[in-house]
């Protein structure tokens, strides 16, 4: 539950931010491509809170509410801060997202919520996309050369294959959570 929680709200600073930062950008298929991410967005938002719906958990209050005033931040700061950074930031994020959603899966896997699993690793199959798509902005920047990137995720096609592979193992995930009460 922590982690579908965690991504909820998440997903509510993530489309403040992009929508910050498609309004920042002059070019016109950046715009057009950052606001298809952020619709994508609120569409993991929608659907990782019908999953916490069936789990009969509600977001965290505290989360919801940081959320939102770190997103509008960062939304706002993108007009401010040169079309670098947001981009580096945003592709450095999505990175994290499509490991947070490979994990969710597994423990979905391991609580018995089948139904949950192509979801998830749909949802990650999606972060991939936006860190690619970040990834590649952020290259053709002429300072790209100057720039350490993060580490490159796998292939796309890897992550269901190692959801695979993983979930042969999924007996040795640790299921700590903050709620004490399941992984999910
Ligand atoms: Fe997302
Ligand atoms: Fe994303």
């Amino acid at each position: 539950m922590a982690i579908l929680r965690l991504a909820y709200s998440g997903e509510l600073a993530a489309g403040y931010a992009y929508r910050g930062h498609w309004h920042s950008v002059s070019h016109p298929d950046e715009r057009i491509r950052i606001r298809t991410i952020e619709d994508e967005e609120w569409r993991h938002r929608k659907l990782v809170g019908e999953m916490l719906g069936k789990l009969n958990a509600r977001p965290s209050l505290a989360r919801e509410i940081r959320a939102t005033i770190i997103g509008r931040i960062l939304g706002m700061l993108c007009h401010f801060t040169g079309w670098l950074a947001p981009m580096y930031g945003a592709g450095k994020l999505e990175s994290r997202n499509i490991t947070k959603y490979e994990t969710a899966a597994l423990y979905a896997r391991a609580c018995g919520y089948e139904d949950f699993i192509d979801c998830l690793l749909t949802m990650a199959e999606v972060e991939w996309e936006h860190e690619q798509y970040f990834r590649l902005r952020v290259l053709s920047h002429p300072m790209a050369r100057w720039l350490r990137l993060w580490p490159q995720p796998a292939p796309k096609a890897a992550i269901r294959r190692s959801f695979n592979d993983k979930n042969k193992n999924v007996s040795n995930l640790s299921l700590a959570t903050e709620s004490g009460s399941g992984p999910l």
